[in-house]
């Protein structure tokens, strides 16, 4: 179950995914990009379905899940992927002290409230099932701040890391882990390149797909808990 599978980091998951045999559920608000998404992998003979799901909403959220585990018998892995900065988003980057508390409400509703109602709608049957992997994107903005509208973002995306704690523990005992990986900039859209890293360079979608893999793999049997900064060295850029 991968929200925000319509675009980014979580369609090219969902893509490998499916390419390993995975069945895949994309759950995204964008039509277009769902049907898209859904016939590209349907063509490289992948396994997929796709969801107009507003995770915003609980109740399209627990459809989703009962729909997933209807069609494919489970869900095993969760990939928290839908999100992005409100200002962005909402095509408003007004600073914050004068930002509309509609962009705010975004923020808060896709970033946080939407990932924390995924995974209220998954746990309890991967509890059961004793498998389950939660994959949650926090952002470099959580790690270091940043002006302009991003207040809301940073304090959404840093909670990413606590949310990921909670659902370790909570999931221990039932073989469930949970993950938080945190990118710097990725090229999931041209502009990310303006922003420094050590390297010089932002990062290829597949560099932070690669890992999401392993991490939702059982060679990552080990790693729970944890919140990992994948950012070519931005956060030490001087
Ligand atoms: N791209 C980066 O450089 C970067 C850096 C740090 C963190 N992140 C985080 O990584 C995650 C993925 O980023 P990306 O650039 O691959 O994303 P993206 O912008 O390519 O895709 C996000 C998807 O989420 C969907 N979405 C938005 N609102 C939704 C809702 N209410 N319900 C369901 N779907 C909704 C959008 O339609 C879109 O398809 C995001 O959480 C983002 O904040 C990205």
């Amino acid at each position: 179950m991968i929200t925000g599978g319509g675009s980014g980091m979580g369609l090219l998951t969902g893509e490998k995914l499916a390419e390993q045999g995975a069945n895949v559920a994309l759950l995204d608000v964008n039509e277009e990009a769902l049907a898209a998404a859904e016939e590209k992998i349907k063509a490289a003979g992948g396994s997929v379905l796709a969801l107009k799901v507003d995770i915003r909403n609980y109740a399209e959220v627990e459809a989703a899940e009962k729909r997933i585990v209807e069609t494919f018998g489970s869900v095993d892995i969760l990939i928290n992927a839908a999100g992005g900065m409100s200002g962005r988003c909402c095509g408003n980057c007004t600073s914050f002290e004068k930002l509309p508390i509609e962009v705010i409400d975004w923020g808060l509703d896709v970033n946080l409230r939407g990932a924390i109602y995924c995974c209220r709608a998954v746990l309890a049957g991967m509890m059961e099932r004793k498998r389950g992997v939660i994959i949650n994107f926090g952002s470099v903005t959580g790690e270091e701040g940043g002006g302009g509208p991003s207040l809301d973002y940073s304090a959404e995306k840093s909670a990413m890391k606590g949310m990921t704690k909670s659902l370790a523990i909570l999931g221990a005992p039932h073989n469930v882990r949970s993950c938080c990986v945190i990118p710097g900039p990725v090229l999931t859209r041209p502009g990310m390149a303006k922003m420094k890293t050590l390297l010089g360079r932002a990062a290829e979608t597949i560099e932070l797909v690669d890992f999401i893999l392993y991490l939702c793999s059982d060679k990552a049997a080990f790693i729970t808990g944890s919140s990992h900064v994948i950012d070519g060295g931005h956060l030490l850029v001087r």
